[in-house]
């Protein structure tokens, strides 16, 4: 599974996003492994009409259902616009632990096979597989996130660690992602998956990249 979080980047918003999104598309027909692409809530419905390839999955949902909940985002309304899925507790919009529990299984009611938990360390993953069971979680060192230096060759025995917590629990890996190396050492590790952002949103070429990524699964 690759997953490209197109976070609030020029490069990944609002017209830009359609494009970027269009070309992720092209690129994904056929491939090897599920292509997933976390958008912002205001571009996931225009987004999810035009991609046929990819999954289209958002960077946050609120634990709520319809109500007075201003300034929320529901999940049902989410899925109603196309969404298959979400992230939650990205650590750019972490949600506090007490309320984590409750955000989690109401993403799951709606999204049971994309309700992915990010989590920025191993005590973190632990405590979420332990007490809220997600289907897939996301491990990413905030340190990490954004450079060039990848979780991959930094941290593997943490994400052995991590991989290593229970034989049930799929994780993705992420963080600083550049290379085809990177994902291949993560899949080598035992991680599902990927999770990028800026080595494909900020690349002169994403589609080209999302291309080479894909073939660490070939
Ligand atoms: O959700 C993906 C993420 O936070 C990693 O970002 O830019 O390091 O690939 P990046």
């Amino acid at each position: 599974m690759l997953i490209i979080n197109f976070k609030t980047y020029h490069e990944s918003t609002g017209a830009a996003a359609l494009r970027l999104a269009e070309h992720i598309d092209q690129v994904s027909a056929n491939a090897p492994a599920e292509v997933l692409i976390a958008v912002q809530a205001l571009d996931l419905e225009k987004i999810a009409s035009i991609v046929k390839h990819v999954k289209v999955i958002a960077q946050h949902v609120d634990g709520v259902g319809y109500g007075a909940h201003t300034g929320h985002i529901l999940p049902e309304e989410l899925k109603k616009r196309g969404a298959v899925g979400t992230l939650i507790n990205h650590s750019e919009r972490p949600i506090p632990t007490e309320h984590l529990g409750k955000v989690i299984d109401m993403a799951q009611v709606h999204f049971p096979d994309y309700t992915i938990v990010c989590s920025p360390s191993y005590e973190e993953t632990l405590l979420i597989d332990q007490n809220f069971d997600p289907r897939i979680i996301a491990f990413e060192p905030p340190e990490l996130i954004g450079g060039d230096v990848s979780v991959s060759s930094a941290q593997p025995e943490i994400i052995k660690k991590v991989v290593d917590i229970s034989p049930e629990q799929q994780i993705l890996v992420g963080a600083g992602v550049k290379t085809l190396e990177d994902i291949k050492i993560s899949l080598e590790l035992g991680a599902i998956g990927i999770l990028v952002a800026s080595g494909v949103v900020k690349a002169d070429d994403p589609a080209a990249v999302v291309r080479e990524f894909l073939s660490a699964w070939e």
